[in-house]
């Protein structure tokens, strides 16, 4: 028996516990000290997300017939990222705090004058968060105690550091040393790593590791519609890492430094009704969610307003998960025109057009990409899984466990073989050769050791959907074993057949 599903109030901590406990994400280089924005994925981290990015490809790539993948260099040529903006544009507004050296992303960095009787008497600031707002109530209210002023203070209006003054920024507190003056008015910070290509390391052999993996589908345009497979509409997709240099990488691998990319450019023609395209990618990308277990009621769409797009998107709409930190961005789907492929063309003098046999024209095709990181899924499905209940055992005893709920899909382990005892020869000689069978076939577990509970329990923690128990009844009766399902923890008999059956169905 067990309690309903109950998810800990302080779920990130409990995540990012499991996460190093069990061996799913380690930070990187742990012993000196860590590097803040990059992980480590430890043996059932990398089952786990290897097996979201394999069904991203089959999905995505294999099972259309109109997207082809390909896979491109993290290193390419530095003229590519000049002609994509991103050496000019692939900023951030960074805030320095002069005194304590921290570095604040400046939209992330909120102020608010302090308003009392209608006059501004100063400022106070807080970092985002879900509670921006009554934190710089809080202090407003604090400021005004500590100031001994009389008089009715406002409600605060709290504005990002890229919305301040010039005259205000000296008047900001810094969130590091609560004091005035120290601040910097934001300046863009270009987040692309620079590295050198070749022995000489000085401007000539500047480079960069790629910030995002799309660019390699724009610069391979030509080469894929030349080896003659593809015809309009086609996406071409790829997956593989990103690095940006992240002012405030934050919330464990949701911002990181070195991340996972999987992106698809779908390519149409130029007088398609790209609308209904950005909305049939949309609903795809949200079904594919669905498929690998993300819980409907976590999912939103978020519509980017019209005036903070950039001048040559059409439009882009973020399908946003519910972290344990709030609402935020997982997967992006941008109508980006002709731009990328227009702007490789004019920088390299190749021209990027397709050859349309029905209309008999050539232009340059028009673009919807749907953009999503490895790691966050990785994150959302971790959050969206993890359960603690309270279990009462056949004796009366109630003890607490840790459950993943995760999809069969993407499961690290399907199926763990327990023999119910480990000095009973015939026992394990059958759990071995069964486990032997799955292995074949499916990720499988063995374990041996301790008693029965103890084992579902370990099972249950990292998320292994079933287990199969050899007992007394496989050996001496029918053959048949007991299966145990890891969400409802009921039992029952079930033959090899029927197992290999049910596991060909659950997992696809
Ligand atoms: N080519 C378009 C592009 O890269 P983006 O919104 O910057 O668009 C796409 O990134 C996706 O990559 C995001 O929706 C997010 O899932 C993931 N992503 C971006 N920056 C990330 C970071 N620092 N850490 C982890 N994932 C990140």
């Amino acid at each position: 028996m067990s309690t309903p599903n109950a998810v800990p109030d302080n779920l990130m901590e409990a995540i990012v516990s499991l996460a190093k406990r069990r061996g799913f994400v380690f930070p990187s280089s742990e012993i000196y000290g860590g590097l803040n924005g990059f992980f480590d994925y430890g043996p059932l981290g990398v089952e786990l997300k290897k097996n979201i990015r394999d069904a991203w490809w089959r999905d995505m790539v294999q099972r259309r017939d109109d997207v082809v993948g390909i896979e491109t260099s993290i290193i390419m040529h530095p003229k590519v990222w000049q002609a994509s903006g991103h050496v000019e544009g692939f900023t951030d507004p960074l805030v320095d705090c002069k005194v304590s050296k921290q570095r604040y992303r400046a939209d992330q960095l909120f102020f608010a004058p302090v308003v009392v009787d209608g006059n501004t008497v100063g400022y106070v600031s807080a970092l985002e968060s879900e509670k921006t707002v009554e934190e710089l109530q809080a202090a407003a209210e604090l400021f005004k105690r500590k100031k001994g002023i009389q008089g009715q203070l406002a409600p605060v209006q709290p504005r990002d550091m890229t919305e301040s003054k010039p005259e205000e920024v000296a008047l900001i507190p810094s969130p590091a040393t609560g004091e005035p003056g120290s601040l910097t008015p934001p300046r863009a910070f270009n987040m692309m790593f620079e590295t050198y290509v070749g022995a000489l390391s000085d401007a000539s052999s500047v480079s960069y590791l790629r910030p995002e993996t799309a660019q390699g589908m724009f610069v391979d345009f030509k080469n894929v519609v030349d080896t003659g497979r593809v015809k309009l509409p086609f996406g071409i997709a790829q997956i593989g890492k990103s690095f940006r240099n992240e002012i405030t990488p934050r919330n464990f691998i949701f911002r990181s430094r070195e991340f996972e990319q999987m992106e698809m450019e779908y390519f149409i023609h130029e007088d398609a009704d790209w609308s209904k395209c950005h909305v049939e990618w949309i609903e795809w990308c949200r079904q594919w969610l669905l498929s690998i277990g993300l819980p409907e009621s976590h999912l939103s769409l978020y519509a980017h307003p019209q005036e903070k797009l950039a001048f040559y998107s059409k439009g882009t709409v973020d399908i946003m998960f519910r972290y344990p930190f709030g609402v935020q961005e997982l997967w992006g789907i941008a109508a980006r025109g002709n731009y990328d492929l227009g702007q490789h063309a004019k920088a390299s003098g190749k021209p990027q057009e397709i050859f349309d046999e029905a209309s008999k024209k050539k232009f340059v095709p028009h673009v919807i990409e749907p953009a999503v990181g490895v790691d966050r899924i990785f994150l959302a499905v971790l959050c969206a899984a993890y359960a603690e209940e309270n279990v009462t055992d056949d004796k009366g005893a109630v003890e607490k466990r840790t459950v993943l709920r995760l999809s069969p899909r993407i499961a690290p382990v399907k199926v763990a073989v327990l023999p119910l005892l480990k000095n009973k020869e015939a026992l394990v000689g059958r759990a071995r050769e069964l486990y032997k069978k799955l292995q074949r076939r499916y990720a499988a577990f063995y374990d041996d050791g301790g008693a029965i509970g103890r084992r579902y329990r370990r099972q249950d923690e990292i998320g292994t959907p079933w287990c199969v128990t050899i007992d007394f009844e496989t050996i001496e009766k029918d053959g048949t074993f007991t299966l145990r399902e890891r969400d409802s923890m009921q039992q029952r008999r079930i033959g090899e057949a029927e197992l290999f059956a049910m596991l060909e169905e659950q997992i696809f």
